[in-house]
């Protein structure tokens, strides 16, 4: 259940978008707008502007955007639901109950009990790393070079030899062995009963990027194995959608994130000054964690074990990485294992040269992939650069590929001509196989278009939003399904239903969609840059841009016609002939922008 659409309206209305972004940014009024150094990307000229008359948001530096629930969201990371209710809260308007199913209603009730008990036990771990139970563990702390200081920033506790203590703790507390059976911090047998899973051990909590414990890894403090234990997956743990660290490197400010495998990493490099590391917790990172990462960075350096299983997890890591669009870097530890123990070894310094040196991430596949091969034998040579070529083949953007080429040639010693022919080679190979029995220039024709087209539909939306009044002349000529994109014809539905109901207010349209992206997408509709000065050079422009749009849409719509549907054909035959006149009418000029 939700929200009623008005009570959400109702809220976003009262809570003007410059005061609330102005309570986390800094701003500066310039012009309609304001200005400020964007929070979700790091900058150094701000580029992140606010907009009064829009109450949206939007960066034209990492393209996020969208209006006040948007920017909450974003912000806090919190859900469409919770920032409803911040922001009423703020505005001081009482939300009704919301009906939520029995299911989940449970669920929640049992998600914030789990929470409330992990925060129980860490507090009691906390405690007893302090009493002279935990006198071993502290000194195990300190000899692995941890301040107090640290140990206290992440709330570092001892698990002691008695192991059935936190269980009678919690007992205490009055929960039920039922909901301690679902917390994961506790083992079960019929012998024994319910006993801690976690004793004589050294506690690191797991916190979510909201700063809420959400599970324990516990490691031994000898050579024991298995030398960490964690929580298993609970309700509201999964490993596999956390970073360890996230929640305090996320705030680090710094250009880029650091991955790293192990709590202890994190920890130390954290102490050293490198605040912005964050651990995989030893398993392979996953797309749910590369996708928190780009919330947050658009640079990642990559430290894993210098053997052999940590060079297939940064080889499976890179293209994940990339996927998302954040660049990778590796860095080499070689002869260490780990920033922990370079750390030790080697001290700040010799980290933070590692970090400065690290190795772009395509350079690196490379390096890799030519141990495969014989390099001085000829077939070994040319396999190798078949494949190298191969790897180029992937950059879209020419002028990447070309200096990813010239560094590759030089570093390889091959040249770089030749390299660009074989790359050549290639690419006429692949257009062949994709577009068969086409020409082969038809496949590169067809996506330049698709992205004129999609240029041209963004470009008039803005238009429409930024000046409602042109719509009373162009509603004549543009109907909402001339936007090709399902998402911009929807976006355009609603436009036009508000401009008819008297109002085009592009916040009040993205409350229509609860998914942050869906969001910025959106907003990243209403806010393409428009260079242009003068009314002259926009109503050129405006008149092509119609013209564009027009054209592509009729040719789409013919090429999903029916063969045998005549009256449909005629039908577009005039439209195309309207558009035609169109075009030579310059109508345009009845249109005030
Ligand atoms: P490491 O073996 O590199 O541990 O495992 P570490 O973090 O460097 O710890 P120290 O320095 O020996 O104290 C990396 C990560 O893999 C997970 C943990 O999350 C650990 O931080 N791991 C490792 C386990 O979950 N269980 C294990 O038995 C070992
Ligand atoms: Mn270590």
């Amino acid at each position: 259940m939700r929200y009623s659409y008005d009570i959400i309206e109702k809220v976003r209305m009262r809570n003007d978008i410059v005061d609330v972004i102005s309570s986390y940014v800094q701003l500066k009024r310039k012009g309609n707008s304001y200005f400020g150094l964007c929070p979700f990307h790091n900058e150094k000229s701000p580029s992140f502007s606010v907009s009064h008359g829009k109450q949206m948001y939007y960066c034209f530096g990492c393209g996020s955007g969208g209006n006040v629930y948007t920017f909450l969201m974003e912000y806090e990371n919190c859900s469409f639901q919770e920032a409803v209710k911040v922001l009423s809260g703020k505005a001081g308007i009482k939300l009704p109950e919301i009906e939520y199913s029995q299911e989940t209603k449970e669920l929640n009730e049992r998600k914030t009990l789990l929470l409330e008990i992990n925060k129980q036990a860490a507090k009691y771990f906390y405690c007893k790393l302090r009493t002279p139970g935990g006198t071993a563990a502290m000194a195990y702390l300190k000899r692995r070079g941890l301040s107090d200081e640290t140990i206290r920033i992440f709330g570092l506790g001892y698990s002691d030899k008695y192991n059935n203590d936190l269980y009678k703790f919690l007992k205490k507390k009055g929960y039920s062995d039922e909901l301690l059976k679902d917390s994961g911090l506790f083992n079960v047998d019929e012998k024994r009963g319910m006993y801690d899973k976690f004793w004589k051990r050294v506690i690191y909590p797991i916190m979510d990027v909201n700063n809420r414990v959400i599970g324990f890894g516990g490691r031994v403090m000898g050579d024991i194995k298995p030398k960490y234990l964690n929580s298993p997956e609970t309700k509201i743990f999964d490993k596999s959608k956390n970073l360890y660290g996230l929640n305090s490197a996320r705030t680090s400010r710094r250009r880029n994130l650091i991955i790293c495998e192990g709590y202890m990493d994190v920890i130390s490099m954290y102490q050293a000054g490198f605040t912005n590391a964050v651990a995989s917790m030893g398993t392979a990172l996953t797309s749910q964690q590369v996708r928190l990462l780009k919330r947050y960075t658009d640079e990642v350096l990559l430290i894993y074990d210098s053997d052999e299983a940590g060079v297939k997890a940064v080889l499976r890591a890179i293209p994940m990485l990339k996927s998302v669009g954040l660049a990778t870097k590796v860095v080499n530890l070689r002869p260490y294992n780990d920033p922990d123990e370079l750390i030790q070894k080697e001290g700040t310094d010799a980290l933070k040269e590692r970090l400065e040196r690290a190795e772009n991430s395509f350079l690196f596949e490379v390096r890799i992939l030519k141990k495969n091969y014989d390099i001085m034998d000829p077939q070994g040579r040319t396999n190798f650069f078949h494949e190298v070529a191969k790897k180029l083949l992937k950059f879209e953007d020419e002028i990447e590929r070309n200096s990813y080429l010239e560094t590759v040639s030089r570093l390889y010693h091959i040249q770089a001509d030749m390299l660009k022919n074989l790359v050549h080679k290639l690419a006429l190979k692949k257009i062949e196989l994709l577009v068969q029995p086409k020409p082969r220039i038809f496949a590169k024709q067809i996506q330049k278009q698709g992205n004129d087209i999609d240029k041209a539909q963004k470009l008039m939306m803005t238009w429409v939003t930024n000046y409602p009044e042109i719509l009373r002349e162009l509603k004549n000529y543009l109907k909402p399904e001339d936007f090709t994109t399902p998402l911009y014809r929807q976006v355009a539905k609603m436009v036009e239903e508000q401009f008819l109901a008297g109002e085009v207010s592009p916040a009040r349209i993205i409350n229509h969609f609860e998914d942050s992206e869906q969001q910025r997408a959106v907003a990243a509709l209403f806010h393409t840059q428009i260079f242009l000065k003068t009314e002259k050079e926009r109503k050129k422009a405006l008149q092509d841009v119609l013209y564009n749009m027009k054209d592509s849409s009729i040719a789409y719509r013919l090429s999903r016609l029916d063969p045998t549907d005549l009256m449909g054909l005629q039908h577009l035959m005039e439209e195309k002939k309207k558009l035609e006149t169109l075009k030579e009418s310059g109508f345009t000029e009845k249109i005030y922008l």
